[in-house]
């Protein structure tokens, strides 16, 4: 096993001389280290700390975060959380659960003792947070993580919400894995037969490419991409193939590809057998973009369609706090609101607790959102591009 060099600091840190939950969370980063044959730790600029819904981390999940509060737990690096299980501010007016937004606020309190910023968003970098090329930072939310390897070229594993807590701790993660430049390397090159004409097509590809990828890293060939589009492709990846990394040719700050790279090619055929198969039903209770959060170009193509034609079912746009907060200014929120939409902060429709709020079909237009809701929601899917799922 690989001997990991430790600097006085963070022995000091692991030996409890700079208080207990330090300690924990040292301990825990060298145990992953070695796992992982790390030979040191590395400084990290930022920490995104997923596990805030009380909906996937419970009161075990609460209860830890209380015990690191209690033992003096502090950051010491700039930490910000993943969503969390509803609208802060919304959650009576929209039927959250009292029991439930009881518990929300009390995880919500501990990662606040903790220094951790209650950003509650899986798109930091839509409100300002966007770490710089080869920077290295611990972020774990997967959608986040993909964005922040590939489109922004910043270096992060794809941490667990604990190990992401333990870096914001100690300012430190193991550098092992996607921290380092060697393993950079696409092994699959990808052409695109099919059209890319919206977010959707972006997530059916991410889709078929996650299951093909098989822990390779894929390298696409020819596809045009803004950011919006980048984030729906690699939401999709992560979450059907956990794909942390991607390349995009012409489009993201890097492009290392091996030479004995495997080559699949994507046809309409299967991008329409997919989105065939995650339509069980005609017609939803309840109708949700955002997944990732939405930008405020997504929020402009939002408000012009309703201004069209309002929505007529309940119809939520998960958001940061941040980005709400810019649409309310920019006069977005209102044109929104008054058609039909409803601008959910904090949270999104894959940890709030639909099933409890009485929804049991979702239309959504994200590949990301799809792959989730049935399991972790019990929901039945509609699947489309927004005007699609919008008017049905
Ligand atoms: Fe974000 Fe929730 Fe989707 S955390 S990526 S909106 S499942």
């Amino acid at each position: 096993m690989q001997n990991l060099e430790l600097t006085d600091n963070e022995k000091k840190m692991l030996h409890g001389e700079m208080g207990g939950a330090k300690q924990k969370a040292m301990e825990i980063l060298v145990a992953l280290g070695k796992i992982y044959c790390a030979e040191r730790m590395i400084r990290i600029s930022s920490a995104q700390i997923a596990g805030v819904s009380y909906k996937t981390i419970g009161d075990a999940g609460l209860e830890y975060l209380e015990h690191m509060a209690a033992l003096e737990g502090r950051v010491e690096v700039p930490a910000f959380l993943n969503p969390a299980g509803m609208d802060t501010e919304r959650w009576e007016e929209m039927g959250f659960p009292e029991h439930f937004a009881k518990k929300q606020i009390e995880i919500l309190d501990a990662y606040s003792t903790m220094g951790i910023k209650p950003t509650c968003t899986c798109t930091p970098y839509h409100i300002g947070i966007r770490p710089g090329e080869g920077e290295h930072i611990a972020w774990s939310e997967s959608s986040a993580v993909s964005f922040a390897n590939s489109v922004l070229g910043a270096r992060t594993n794809r941490e667990g919400g604990p190990s992401a807590l333990c870096a914001a701790l100690t300012g430190v993660t193991p550098m092992y894995g996607l921290h380092l430049k060697e393993n950079r390397v696409a092994k699959l090159i990808v052409d695109v037969e099919g059209k890319l004409e919206n977010r959707t097509d972006y997530g059916l590809l991410g889709l078929l490419v996650g299951k093909e990828a098989k822990g390779k890293i894929p390298a696409f060939r020819g596809i045009p991409a803004g950011e919006n589009e980048l984030k729906y492709l690699g939401a999709a990846m992560a979450a059907s193939g956990s794909v942390p990394l991607y390349f995009v040719e012409n489009a993201t700050p890097e492009w290392n590809v091996a030479e004995d790279a495997r080559h699949i090619t994507v046809t309409q055929k299967e991008m329409d057998w997919m989105k065939e198969k995650l339509n069980d039903e005609e017609d939803a209770d309840l109708i949700t973009v955002g997944c990732p959060h939405a930008s405020l170009p997504e929020l402009e193509e939002i408000a012009a369609l309703l201004e069209r034609k309002p929505a007529k079912k309940p119809f939520w746009v998960c958001l940061s706090r941040g980005v709400k907060e810019v649409a309310v200014e920019k006069g977005l929120a209102e044109r929104i609101e008054k058609n039909g939409g409803k601008l959910v902060a904090d949270t999104c429709m894959v940890v709030a607790p639909l099933e409890e709020m009485g929804f049991g079909t979702t239309a959504v237009d994200s590949g990301k959102a799809a792959t989730y809701l049935p399991t972790m929601c019990r929901q039945k899917l509609v699947f489309g591009k927004l005007k699609e799922i919008l008017w049905k």
